[in-house]
């Protein structure tokens, strides 16, 4: 038989790159084998986005390049997925033709039965019906060739709302997985030589709370945290509002939980904060991450921060500076906001301009740049435990890891080492990165 190719681009978020490994894992028991290479693909998927419109414009660029290559070769079965797929549904074939197969968040699990269809019938599969089962997040994704990590998925969806954002509305109500799946998958990933997992949810803080088996994310971390051959547990994200004491206090007691949350805190006026539906004020995440370094002196906190929200003055914006310049997370990731069709913040008025957004963006990312430099310049000298994950992109000689704080690490090392916790001791802290030099015992 004739080996069959595909090719996955995938733009979204962590969920998202997880999701296309799934994918990859059900077409590679239909025959087919993932390439890099788009040009040599018989099946060609994109996994879309749709959180932002900059992100909704890169996947309708994509799918136009690769509907050129099916002009080419009609053979060639192109298949939308992920965030956008689930908004638009049926309406993308109105919009470009062709496309063959399409399908949303919720039905993952159903790609073979989608992919025969599209093969033998030679028809147009769309799927984007949501589904109370949880069979897409339980894909079982064996780990690939060499890898040290894995995500494992815990919950879908989300309840919150938020005033700006569109995946309540993409991704469904919240659901948790039972632990016994979870400690299941985690178990299996570690005989297979995963060393790292990252769990994933929306608000992982919430994670059982809705199941009424008493099953929390606490005791949760604490089961994963007893599997033999697991080194890291982290996990993303965490909302503020829900971050609670006792997982406040699993970074001082957890050994394997490593040393840095993600903890959005998108905006530091509680006017903003208000409005953007969040549930928490800048005094209270402010709180939070001191009772955060107060338990774990070394954790790094990072965040997602949106400039221009509707109604965001420029009184609003400087708490928010004010608030970065009192915490100083060690990075962050920050947006212009981009309006999103039907959620609660498209209908306020008193839009932010974009050049005063784009202002904003260029002023708060000049001076996170300043903070990240200095936290990272602080950490030479000392030394870092750094789980090596393979050989370095620059050099050939060298490895690349990370920090238990989530920061990337090169350094000279045998390839033997990967896989492997080292000590290293860091020279040079970088904007991006670190150097340093392996400590030999
Ligand atoms: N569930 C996660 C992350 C969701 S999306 C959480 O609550 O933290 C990742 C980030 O994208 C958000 O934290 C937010 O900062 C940003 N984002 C979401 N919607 C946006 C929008 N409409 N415009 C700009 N940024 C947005
Ligand atoms: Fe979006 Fe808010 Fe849910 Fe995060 S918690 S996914 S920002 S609605
Ligand atoms: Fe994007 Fe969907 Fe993730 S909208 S950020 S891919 S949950």
């Amino acid at each position: 038989m004739k080996k069959k190719y595909l090719h996955i681009t995938t733009f979204g978020c962590q969920m998202n790159v997880h999701d296309s490994e799934q994918m990859a894992v059900l077409l590679a028991d239909c025959g087919y084998e993932q390439t890099e290479d788009s040009a040599k693909a018989d099946c060609l998927l994109i996994n879309t986005c749709s959180i932002r419109d900059k992100a909704e414009q890169k996947a309708f660029s994509e799918l136009g390049r690769l509907m050129k290559l099916k002009k080419k070769n009609p053979d060639l079965i192109v298949g939308f997925a992920g965030c956008l797929a689930q908004h638009l549904g049926a309406r993308i074939h109105s919009r470009v033709k062709n496309v063959d197969l399409v399908f949303g968040t919720h039905n993952i699990h159903r790609l073979p039965e989608m992919m025969e269809a599209v093969q033998k019938e030679r028809k147009t599969v769309t799927e984007v019906g949501f589904s109370s089962s949880l069979h897409s997040l339980g894909i079982y994704a064996p780990p690939r060739n060499g890898a040290i990590g894995a995500y494992v998925s815990i919950m879908q969806g989300c309840d919150n709302y938020c005033a700006y954002c569109v995946v309540p509305y993409l991704r469904g109500p919240e659901k948790s997985r039972t632990p016994e799946d979870i400690v299941g998958e985690i178990k299996k990933l570690a005989r297979s030589g995963i060393r790292e997992v990252t769990l994933l949810g929306q608000n992982v803080n919430s994670y059982g709370k809705k199941s009424g088996r008493g099953a929390d994310f606490v005791s949760l971390l604490g089961k994963i945290n007893a599997i033999e051959g697991i080194e890291r547990i982290r996990f993303t994200t965490s909302h503020p509002k829900d971050l609670s004491d006792e997982l406040i206090g699993c970074f001082g007691s957890l050994r394997k939980l490593c040393r840095h949350i993600h903890l959005p805190a998108q905006s530091g006026a509680n006017r903003i904060l208000k409005r953007m539906k969040r549930g928490y004020t800048a005094e209270e995440y402010l709180e939070k991450t001191e009772r955060l370094r107060r338990v774990c002196p070394e954790i790094s906190i990072t965040s997602d921060i949106i400039v221009g929200f509707p109604g965001e003055t420029g009184k609003d914006y400087q708490e928010t500076i004010d608030m970065m310049e009192k915490i100083r997370f060690d990075s962050i990731f920050s947006f212009k906001y981009s309006e999103r069709k039907g959620t609660a913040a498209e209908a306020l008025t008193e839009k932010v301009p974009e050049t005063e957004k784009r202002q904003r963006l260029k002023e708060l990312q000049i001076l996170q740049d300043r903070h990240t430099q200095e936290k990272n310049s602080a950490l030479e000298g000392s030394v870092q435990e750094v789980l090596v994950e393979g050989p370095s992109r620059n050099s050939g000689r060298e490895l690349t890891g990370r920090t238990s704080s989530w920061k990337i690490v090169n350094f000279e090392g045998h390839p033997e080492l990967i896989g492997r916790m080292v000590p290293v001791r860091i020279s040079r802290g970088y904007l991006h990165s670190l150097r340093g030099k392996q400590i030999t015992p």
